[in-house]
């Protein structure tokens, strides 16, 4: 490196070191306040820290009574609330804490999963556009609109991976990968925590639920989990990693229990793993009352044992369980809990309240006039419009009756949901009294610029089981032009405490599509749910599917801008659409075993189904585009490969359409032979591009050793030399390019 080089890198770390010692010394400063005011609390404020209680106007979990929360908040025996939102009911308690011996500032939470006052597309769906640009900026809106509220602290992401679609919550997710699900765990991290904690417009992250919740046993939601340590760790727990690696602030542990121990007292979670292992330095807070539950569990005798248990095996905040204000103090006296637990937990919530900067001002989240002028503003509804087109997932085009053309006669627009604003905010929505929801009704009105060419039938409802309304709906399609029938669940059958056991179209909505179909007109189904659904008849016979899951208030409008071409969809699916709920769990990066079905005709002696297909209805990373794509001259920069050596694959993608358009090209590995069996196939990197008709672009993607590690047989994250099949294609069952390498 030549002088020059040498002088102005040395300028350059001249100005860092102060930056990282200045952010060193911010944490040491705030330490030393913990420290101190620590030194000041009673052992019952100390307490009062670790205990948190919802607000009864919008529970979202069975709230016990038995207490006046405003003078506990006096007392100091209240340190977080949780459904307090606005800047006046939050200045309200805020004004209450104010009045306690230390004046110690409440925390409020609040579940503000998918947008606070306008409603991005659920997780799910925003998982579906692989767009992590996208779904930051959803985060960030959300987290920004939230602290203009008052709100100081959200309980998302929620990054449980998710392999059954019985399970209610896989709406609040981002599906069944690993790899992709981590990428959306950092990218909503950042997104609700902005710059920084201390920003007024960023509000705390929380990584939940911790560990494995979505893996409940029959898809039965907070039923019991049970599974290797090599599945917690390849499949489970990397999206945590990611998210704490992000910079979450919080963790929540969950309902369920790990192979015998409730997550809440899971020390090797959260004690071994969480704050050992990987370093963790925020505060954990408990599920709604899942330390009391581990009486249920049959794991804790009382709530005093589950107090201790909890307490010792790292769970933080008491969430809405009474347990630790109830029983902590006794368990310290009699020295069943050492007061260093209980400071250790302490310190990690006041931390956080000196990092938001509650101690300088309390209220300064609390802003009426902020929270007027940020909340719905047309820009947060137009980036809604936008993620929620991004969401989309085209499932079915074939005669290419979409987009349709704006001169299009006349439209039949049919469906219980087809001008239903409620469901189109999902499930976790904040505000329930949110008003402004677009419905497809409405989208396509916007769209051409009034009602006249419409003809709307609701048909049927979602689960009533009367045809009466099917001849009107069948008249409007024969009348019409084109068929537009929107279809799916309504916003509460996906979400917490929804498991489904029949996850088919619910009621007799696929009979409506059947008789709308058998008119012989142009069909277009929209499909809105929370979860994959199940609608084999449909599938094989509707020309045209959109898979537009729950996309909030702008709904209607970017439904509207895919029907009619304004924004071609790329959507593709973060998660197996199976043909049967027989088939679950079922998901693409699946083991080989001794006897693989090579096809849905190759049954014999085969690990396969004599009743049904092998192949899922719809496979992960699925979806379609009104264009069309090729992939072409795959080049790897090394066939023979290193261990610590990065070498790239490359291709040729252009778009063979007459529509510009955005494809997401997938990279999977297989680790062929290994001292553990692997999956067949896993994703290891995409890249979303976008291209006009005709043209062509290079993509390259990098292989390192990360790509190449698992947990070997002893459990260690390492590479072993061998054979790799490298595969890139348009879905995890549409390979379009084929190599191999050996790492040696
Ligand atoms: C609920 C959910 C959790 C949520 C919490 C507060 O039961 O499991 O995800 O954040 O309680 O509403």
């Amino acid at each position: 490196m030549n002088n020059r080089a040498i002088a102005v890198s040395l300028l350059l770390l001249s100005f860092t070191i102060p930056l990282f010692a200045q952010k060193k010394t911010v944490k040491d400063a705030i330490d030393v306040k913990v420290e101190a005011l620590l030194a000041k609390m009673t052992l019952d404020e100390k307490i009062g820290q670790l205990n948190q209680y919802t607000s009864d106007r919008d529970a979202t979990g069975p709230i016990s009574k038995g207490s006046n929360k405003l003078e506990e908040i006096k007392q100091g025996k209240l340190g977080s609330m949780l459904n307090v939102r606005g800047a006046k009911d939050t200045r309200f308690i805020q004004d209450a804490a104010m009045q306690s011996r230390l004046k110690i500032p409440m925390l409020f939470g609040l579940d503000v999963i998918h947008g606070y006052r306008v409603t991005f597309p659920i997780p799910l769906a925003e998982a579906a556009s692989w767009d992590l640009e996208a779904i930051e900026l959803g985060s960030r809106i959300a987290g920004r609109e939230a602290a203009a509220a008052g709100v100081h602290w959200t309980f998302a992401p929620m990054v449980d991976i998710a392999r059954d679609p019985r399970w209610g919550r896989v709406m609040e997710g981002a599906g069944e990968d690993p790899y992709l699900g981590s990428l959306i765990a950092a990218a909503r991290v950042k997104g609700f925590q902005g710059n920084g904690l201390g920003n007024l417009d960023a509000i705390m992250a929380c990584a939940k639920h911790f560990a494995a919740y979505g893996a409940a046993v029959a898809g039965r939601d907070y039923n019991t989990v049970d599974m290797s340590d090599r599945m917690l760790w390849e499949v489970y727990l990397p999206p945590f990693k990611a998210a704490l690696d992000a910079g979450a602030a919080t963790f929540m542990n969950s309902f369920n229990e790990l192979n015998g121990i409730p997550a809440t007292a899971n020390s090797y979670l959260q004690r071994d793993i969480l704050k050992g292992k990987w370093g963790f330095k925020g505060f954990v807070v408990s599920d709604w009352g899942s330390i009391r539950e581990m009486i249920a569990h049959g794991y804790s005798k009382d709530n005093a044992e589950a107090a201790r248990q909890a307490l010792t095996a790292g769970s933080d905040m008491d969430m809405e369980g009474r347990a630790y204000i109830s029983s902590l103090a006794k368990l310290v006296a009699d020295k069943k809990v050492p007061l260093a637990l209980v400071d250790d937990a302490v310190k990690r919530v006041l931390r956080k309240k000196f990092e938001l900067g509650l101690f300088d001002d309390p209220y300064r989240f609390s802003n009426a006039e902020r929270e007027e002028k940020e909340l719905n503003s047309p820009k947060n509804r137009k980036a809604a419009r936008d993620v929620a087109a991004k969401s989309i997932v085209l499932l079915k085009n074939t005669n290419q009756l979409l987009p349709l053309s704006k001169n299009v006669g006349a439209i039949a627009v049919i469906g219980p949901l087809a001008k239903s604003n409620t469901d189109m905010k999902g499930f976790w929505s904040v505000q329930w009294d949110n008003d402004q929801l677009v419905s497809l009704y409405d989208g396509l009105v916007n769209k051409l610029g009034g009602e006249s060419k419409l003809i709307y039938s609701k048909g049927c409802g979602i689960k009533d089981t009367t045809r009466s309304g099917f001849a009107e709906a069948v008249a409007a399609a024969k009348k019409a032009d084109v068929t537009i029938v929107a279809v799916g669940e309504a916003f509460d059958m996906s979400g917490e405490a929804k498991s489904r056991a029949d996850i088919h179209l619910p009621g007799i909505q696929e009979d409506l599509v059947k008789a709308l179909v058998a008119t012989g007109k142009p069909v277009v189904v929209l499909v809105m749910a929370g979860r994959p659904l199940i609608f084999n008849w449909t599938a094989d016979n509707a020309s045209s599917i959109l898979y537009t899951w729950w996309l909030g208030s702008e709904a209607g409008n970017a439904m509207a801008d895919v029907l009619f071409g304004d924004y071609n969809p790329a959507g593709k699916l973060p998660i197996t659409f199976p043909r049967s709920e027989g088939q679950i769990p079922i998901y693409y990066a699946s083991k080989s075993t001794g006897r693989p079905s090579t096809s849905d005709k190759d049954i014999v002696y085969r690990s396969a189904y004599i009743d049904s297909p092998n192949s899922p209805r719809f496979a992960f990373g699925f979806g379609l585009s009104y264009t069309t794509f090729s992939y072409t001259d795959l080049k790897l920069s090394k066939t023979q490969v290193k261990n610590n050596e990065t070498f790239t694959a490359s291709f040729t993608l252009t778009n063979t359409g007459k529509y510009a358009g955005e494809e997401v090209a997938q990279l999977y590995l297989q680790d062929r032979f290994a001292s553990v069996t692997r999956p067949v196939k896993e994703l290891k990197a995409f890249e979303k591009v976008m291209l006009k008709a005709g043209e062509s672009k290079t993509v390259t993607f990098t292989i390192d050793k990360e790509k190449l590690s698992f947990y070997n047989a002893q459990m260690k994250w390492d590479t072993e030399p061998g054979e790799f099949k490298l595969m890139i294609g348009t879905a995890s069952d549409k390979i379009l390019l084929e190599s191999k390498f050996e790492l040696l």
